[in-house]
């Protein structure tokens, strides 16, 4: 598919005013888009573990106007409060998606927003929160045109979302997603998500993500500046290379279920992530001193305890604890004996794999 197939042609039904929600979660990579081109295209493949708990709920009330406006006209509540710092985030997704939705200058939008978690938590809300905000107004397209398909839904939803933040367009379906082209993985597209085409092992279906929050400021390095940071950096090929190649590694992983082999893959794709970020000029340290006693904790206790727990991160200091179901008694006590206390004020969120966004 190409953007062309995203442009709608003519409209069955026009809609005057109306009101759609929906809840869409966030996700966790396992294997880290870093780098990007024009366009909002990823310079490697990734794939990641829909999450549940963690979500955004967005509603839209529309209402016709009586004339095209020359802008968009809308207005943004953030957990019941007018918001006008998220304004121009807003404003630069319409103008990107505007082709593909050629309705928005008709309408005067109020969108009502807000996440299951709190706000200063350092877990970044741009990707559940981008992916709500596109399907409420894919959804306004389906009403006019009802012989949408599902398929094409998901996919156009997908295809908006990257537009307003990458990785959000891994929050729309679940559990197991796929975004960048692959070679080895047929259907796939830099354009937008696909849900894992292959084998999946049963162990990886109830997989837990506890995500401790070490840091809950404000992110040291935005997303667009970090991105930006692999534009003439001296490992970014290899580093792009090895994406492809831990792609191809685990399609095997999922297929048996060799946690030792996804453990390696997914905590080697982590810790790529922030030397990508320590190497680059400027560099970063994004982990804390937490971060790095909370690594060390988790190896010695499954060296001893003999369970399959292992971490991944952001670009930050928040670590999220992976484990699978039957590990999850002895992983939860280790994680409240041991873990917590390097958490800021104690607090983490207990999350899991989920089955993507809902309409409310
Ligand atoms: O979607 P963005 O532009 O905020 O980038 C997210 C990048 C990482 O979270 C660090 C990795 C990923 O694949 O989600």
């Amino acid at each position: 598919m190409t953007n062309k197939d995203f442009v709608p042609v003519r409209y069955q039904h026009r809609i005057r005013e109306g009101k759609v929600t929906f809840k869409a979660p966030s996700n966790i990579a396992l294997v880290k888009y870093w780098g990007k081109r024009t366009g909002q295209l990823p310079a490697n493949p990734s794939i990641s573990f829909t999450l549940d708990a963690c979500a955004t709920t967005t509603s839209i009330t529309y209402s016709k106007l009586e004339k095209p406006y020359t802008k968009f006209s809308f207005e943004l509540i953030f957990e019941g409060k007018p918001k006008e710092e998220f304004k121009p985030k807003i404003e630069s997704f319409f103008e990107r998606i505007e082709t593909y939705l050629p309705f928005l200058k008709e309408y005067h939008f109020k969108i009502e927003t807000s996440n299951s978690f709190p706000h200063s938590s350092g877990i970044a809300s741009s990707a559940s929160g981008m992916a709500a905000l596109a399907l409420c107004l894919l959804q306004m397209e389906k009403e006019m045109d009802p012989g949408m398909s599902e398929d094409f839904f998901n996919r156009k939803a997908s295809f908006l979302a990257r537009l307003g933040s990458g990785s959000a367009c891994r929050s729309i379906q679940g559990n197991l997603i796929q975004w960048g082209e692959h070679k080895e993985t047929k259907g796939s597209s830099d354009l937008f998500a696909i849900k894992y085409p292959y084998k999946v092992d049963s162990i990886f279906q109830n997989y837990h993500d506890t995500i401790l929050l070490v840091d809950k400021g404000q992110k040291q390095v935005s997303s667009t500046v970090g991105h930006n940071l692999m534009h003439g950096h001296p490992f970014a090929e290899q580093r792009f290379a090895e994406a492809h190649k831990n792609l191809s590694s685990l399609k095997e992983v999922f297929a048996t279920g060799d946690l030792k082999k996804f453990i390696q893959i997914v905590e080697s794709e982590a810790l790529t992530l922030h030397a990508m970020m320590m190497t680059s000029i400027p560099y970063f340290i994004l982990m804390k001193p937490n971060t790095l006693k909370i690594i060390e904790k988790i190896w010695k206790f499954r060296a001893s305890s003999k369970t399959h727990v292992c971490f991944t991160l952001d670009a930050g200091a928040n670590v999220h604890v992976l484990y699978p179901e039957n590990e999850k008694q002895k992983v939860y006590q280790f994680i409240k004996d041991e873990l917590v206390a390097y958490c800021e004020n104690g607090h983490y969120i207990c999350d899991r794999i989920g089955f993507g966004a809902k309409k409310v």
